[in-house]
């Protein structure tokens, strides 16, 4: 079998061609095939998405779908530290309750797959029956931070993330997994989960990409209407003042009253506003440390979720 070689496999100018280059009888004949726009096969099960795989260290960036430039972003970040990369594209019924947007959540694996072109190197997107050949009952307990946030107004959604994200690390056997701060609890839970488990795979957790105008790139900001998306920055621009203000010193109580006041005059239906500790997500960051102010509000049908970092003031 010829080797499978893949573009970061080798050492290269940055700027040059995406090759793959297949060496033949020792360098006596060889031929290079462009990879930059290459669109990644799809592997339905484990055996496929084995094949398809370079060798080296591999990673493995979970997403629904429906991939945006954010989705990209953690893509090209796996590119650069890896020598291998699969993406799983897998709406997971598990994470959404019976009356949120399952049925509706964007689905567009062939738009996806042509977005990847030249960055991953295979896409893997499992049936229902290879994640859940049964009723899931054997769940992962987590720790009663599952239950604030965004686990507060969405029960068990946490749960089902996690184990998910579990299923898929046994499947792929990525050495790194990828992840967005967009979802910052998300990806501080999956991360604990990740080494209380003893799974092997470190986490890389990349910086939110924005709109020109600051709203964080999501999948959902398609349900937004024209007049709600001009309006959805505003949760942006409150969190990077309010960061700032509190890193100046200002209580934190006062600058939430008021941005939760200036979301509702807006439209928003605010679910929650919060300072915690960046690394423990704890309630009241002592001073001095790295915080993150953490925000989801509803606008229309639009769950809008978002965060701002910063450094709480020295006592
Ligand atoms: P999804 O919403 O598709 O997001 C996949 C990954 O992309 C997550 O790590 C998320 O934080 C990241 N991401 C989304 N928007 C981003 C942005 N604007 N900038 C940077 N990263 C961004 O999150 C999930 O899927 C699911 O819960 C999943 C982890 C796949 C489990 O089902």
């Amino acid at each position: 079998m010829s080797p499978r070689l893949s573009p970061a496999s080798f050492p290269r100018p940055k700027i040059l061609f995406n090759c793959l280059t297949y060496g033949v009888a020792a360098g006596i004949s060889f031929f290079t095939v462009s990879a930059a726009h290459t669109i990644p096969p799809l592997a339905r099960d484990v055996n496929e998405l084995r094949a398809q795989l370079p060798s080296g260290k591999l990673a493995l960036v979970p997403t629904m779908g429906a991939l945006h430039e954010g989705h990209l972003s953690l893509v090209r970040r796996a590119r650069a530290i890896a020598e291998a990369v699969a993406v799983s594209v897998y709406v997971n019924p598990l994470q959404f309750a019976p009356h949120e947007d399952f049925a509706e959540y964007p689905r567009d694996l062939e738009g996806d797959r042509k977005k990847l072109a030249g960055i991953a190197d295979v896409v893997f997107a499992p049936p229902d029956g290879l994640m859940y050949p049964q009723k899931q009952t054997a769940t992962i307990a987590l720790p009663p931070l599952a239950g604030e946030m965004c686990g507060a107004s969405r029960p068990g959604f946490f749960e089902g993330v996690v184990t998910v994200v579990c299923k898929l690390f046994n499947l792929v056997h990525p050495d790194v997994a990828v992840f967005g701060k967009k979802d910052w609890q998300q990806a501080h839970l999956v991360g604990l989960a990740a080494r209380q488990l003893n799974f092997p795979v470190a986490m890389e957790v990349c910086n939110i990409a924005r709109e020109p105008d600051g709203l964080a790139l999501s999948s959902r900001n398609k349900y937004l209407t024209p007049a709600e998306r001009n309006r959805a920055p505003l949760l942006h621009a409150l969190l990077q003042t309010a960061a700032a203000e509190i890193q100046n010193g200002k209580p934190p109580e006062d600058i939430r009253d008021n941005a939760i006041n200036q979301l509702r005059e807006a439209g928003f239906a605010p679910d929650y506003w919060e300072l915690r500790d960046a690394e423990t997500l704890t309630p009241a960051p002592p001073p001095g440390v790295p915080a993150v102010l953490l925000a989801a509000a509803t606008l229309g049908k639009t769950r809008l979720l978002d965060n701002a970092e910063l450094r709480m003031p020295p006592q």
